[in-house]
């Protein structure tokens, strides 16, 4: 074989091999011991250039060089890009160092109300239904007998989107949702999402949670509401809790009532967030206007019943002791890691 021919082979075994290399099927100093050694594949051509014609001698042994200073090069780069790897993966691990630590979720406190009440009142045959957060005038107003102008829609500040369409104020504009599409009887429960434009402080909040119930059926009693919401009270916050219930108006239920549950006054953060009383309102609750009930067609004859909605927010706030309704946004892992 001509000494250019041994060369040019040389050169293809070289790429050969170190494509092997790279895939990890040969040993790295095996390679370099036979290209780079003192017996190796490019000592041996120089040895051979000696028998070359002296006018060749220039070219051919430029040609080696060339081809000593490729193979260098290439094994010298792949040396220090996989000694990184090496030393970062075996050599160099402090054992002594403290791990990573990862953060645990739990379960937020307002999820855990929501589960909990939804628990109480499957027991007695309530189950779950969801409304939509984006609805219109016409189901979370009109519907509800509150037409355009009437003084209660001063009640609850709106975040309109556009003429028709708004964020809703309560999960009351479920209750029409749903019997739009449902014949009695109804015993459901509605959680979600509602906003407020309010002002923002230690008792409201510009979104916050509620839980509609709404119960149609036959022969259903103011007595029957008081009968569920004090079974309700109960099982939530202890046998010896202390409700009442307050008259009060809302458009959609005739008569209404307000019910409080007692907090307590015996710091300086109760009479805050009682305004001075120990009660605090937990939900708005009445007999189903029978307006609301002729907007879904149902016969008024036939049927009628009662609603209730629940503050989330503020039964939080009872039950965990929060004294500001502000932490139940925040996401600060040192407030809510304590409801793992
Ligand atoms: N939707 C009322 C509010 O957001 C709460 C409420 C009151 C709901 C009376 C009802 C009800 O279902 O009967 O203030």
């Amino acid at each position: 074989m001509s000494i250019r021919d041994e060369i040019k082979n040389i050169e293809s075994q070289f790429n050969s091999d170190y494509n092997l290399l790279t895939q990890d099927k040969l040993d790295f100093n095996d390679i370099k011991v036979k290209y780079l050694s003192r017996k190796g594949l490019l000592s041996g051509l120089y040895s051979s250039l000696s028998t070359v014609d002296n006018s060749e001698k220039p070219i051919i042994g430029q040609q080696i060089n060339n081809l000593k200073v490729t193979i260098n090069n290439k094994l010298n780069s792949f040396e220090s890009s996989s000694s990184n790897i090496n030393v970062g993966q075996f050599n160099e691990i402090d054992l002594t160092l403290p791990g990573t630590k990862y953060l645990e979720g739990s379960i937020h406190p307002l999820t855990l109300i929501i589960q909990q009440i939804k628990e109480i009142f499957n027991k007695i045959g309530f189950s779950s239904i969801y409304g939509t957060e984006v609805d219109t005038d016409y189901f979370n107003f009109e519907s509800l007998n509150i037409p355009k102008h009437h003084p209660a829609r001063d009640m609850q500040d709106t975040f309109y989107i556009d003429k028709e369409i708004l964020l809703r104020t309560h999960t009351s504009s479920s209750q029409v949702h749903y019997m739009k599409d449902n014949n009695p009887p109804i015993r459901i429960l509605s959680p979600g999402r509602v906003y407020r434009n309010e002002d923002i402080s230690v008792r409201s909040y510009c979104l916050f949670h509620q839980i509609e119930g709404l119960y149609v059926d036959k022969n259903v009693t103011f007595s029957d509401l008081k009968g569920t919401l004090e079974y309700f009270a109960k099982q939530f916050f202890g046998e010896k809790t202390k409700i009442r219930f307050r008259p009060s108006y809302f458009p959609f239920t005739e008569p209404s009532a307000e019910m409080d549950v007692y907090w307590g006054l015996n710091s300086d953060s109760d009479y805050r967030i009682t305004k001075g009383t120990g009660w605090l309102e937990i939900l708005g609750c009445g007999m189903v206007n029978p307006a609301v009930f002729k907007s879904v067609d149902y016969d008024t004859e036939k049927w009628n019943g009662y609603a209730f909605g629940l503050g989330i927010e503020r039964i939080a706030m009872l039950k965990y002791g929060i004294d500001d309704i502000r932490l139940l946004y925040e996401g600060d892992i040192n407030f809510l890691r304590q409801f793992k």
